[in-house]
């Protein structure tokens, strides 16, 4: 059946109508987009429109055709126009943008914080300071022998297995490979200590991490730790548990006991695990502390003789604490946060939620 003319010619003229009056009133570039999606793309009105045209005959494709073209082409030129006019406007909005610096400061709605784990760490620093502790910054990449070797862990020493690493391609600088490394522990500062600063000494130091760990709620390949170097003569297990009291009372109050469990770690002699009684139960054993009524909150010992006599100190004339603990860890159990990898992941919700005391 052939269609009139006048109805393809009414069809015209209602798409261009329409469509006139939408690029019009099309205040952004994006609409504009979405009206030349709706006449000139796949389904378009103007692309489908022609495929109506075979039920017309020839006299009267020859009337509608031309009517066709114009009308596509002042859509098209339409749209092009409208296109610069947008533009121009957003051009002349920014040239008529002006600073004014004398104008009075606007004070900024949302204000920052501090990440919880950095005010941790900000916090035992001073708590350190207090007792004479200062700071000592050791490299996050070092060599195997400051990191292993002279803290008592030889190459092939069963503990390398717990403290996997990254290791640096040394190749370039003539340096055979598996000899440079991503500190695995803080304790790389020991033998530096020793030999840099001659005895008695309080050092603390706190930094990055790393091991090849894969990352679960407790694990990251990336950590911090915080650890005391404190070399003397006359100091034993007693200022050791003083140190952990002293430091778990700071971080958690004043309810909070402390106690050494041995524990094995190849560059103190003897070793602890410095455990605080569950803040949770107050040790009456809860899910959080397995039962057990202690939770595991740092480590620790009497810094092993061949580590001393490596720092050039004599074992028989100076002893020497080493005292570590993980600041992740213990932000986690102060703010109740269940993922260790929330701390680093930059998502805002967490730390809003906690509102962090200080402010920057
Ligand atoms: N460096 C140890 C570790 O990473 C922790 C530690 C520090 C233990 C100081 C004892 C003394 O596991």
């Amino acid at each position: 059946m052939l269609e009139s003319s006048n109805n393809m010619q009414d069809k015209i003229a209602d798409i261009k109508n329409t469509y006139l009056k939408k690029i019009k009133q099309a205040s952004s570039l994006k609409e504009l987009d979405e009206h030349f999606l709706a006449l000139f793309g796949k389904k378009g009105a103007v692309t489908k429109l022609p495929k109506e045209f075979s039920k017309l005959s020839k006299d009267q494709l020859q009337l509608v055709s031309p009517l066709f073209n114009g009308v596509k082409f002042e859509l098209e030129k339409a749209i092009s126009n409208k296109r610069l006019t947008i533009r121009e406007t957003g051009y002349s909005l920014l040239e008529r943008e002006s600073l004014d610096l004398s104008s009075p400061v606007e004070i900024k709605k949302r204000q920052g914080a501090l990440n919880p784990l950095t005010e941790f760490e900000n916090h035992i620093v001073q708590v350190f300071s207090k007792l004479g502790f200062q700071q000592y910054d050791a490299p996050q990449i070092d060599t195997d022998i400051n990191n292993f070797q002279v803290l008592n862990i030889p190459e092939n020493h069963p503990a390398r297995d717990l403290q996997d690493t990254f290791y640096i391609d040394s190749t370039n600088f003539g340096i055979e490979p598996g000899r440079i490394l991503m500190r695995t522990h803080t304790s790389n500062s020991q033998i530096r200590i020793m030999t840099e600063y001659p005895a008695p000494v309080r050092f603390m130091n706190i930094g990055r991490c790393f091991r090849n760990e894969s990352t679960d709620a407790r694990h990251e390949h990336t950590f911090d730790q915080f650890e005391l170097v404190y070399i003397d003569k006359g100091l034993s297990l007693a200022n050791l548990l003083y140190l952990s009291e002293y430091f778990l009372k700071a971080v958690f109050g004043p309810e909070i006991k402390a106690r050494l469990r041995p524990k094995y770690y190849p560059f103190v002699e003897p070793g602890a695990g410095v455990d605080g009684l569950c803040i949770f139960c107050s040790g009456k054993g809860c899910n959080i502390c397995g039962g057990v009524g202690w939770l595991e909150l740092g480590g620790a010992g009497m810094i092993h003789p061949n580590v001393l006599r490596a720092g050039g100190i004599n074992p028989n004339e100076y002893s020497g604490i080493a005292w570590g603990c993980s600041p992740e860890r213990m932000t986690m159990l102060k703010q109740g946060i269940s993922d260790m990898r929330q701390l680093r992941n930059g998502d805002l919700r967490l730390f809003e939620s906690l509102g962090s005391s200080v402010k920057v």
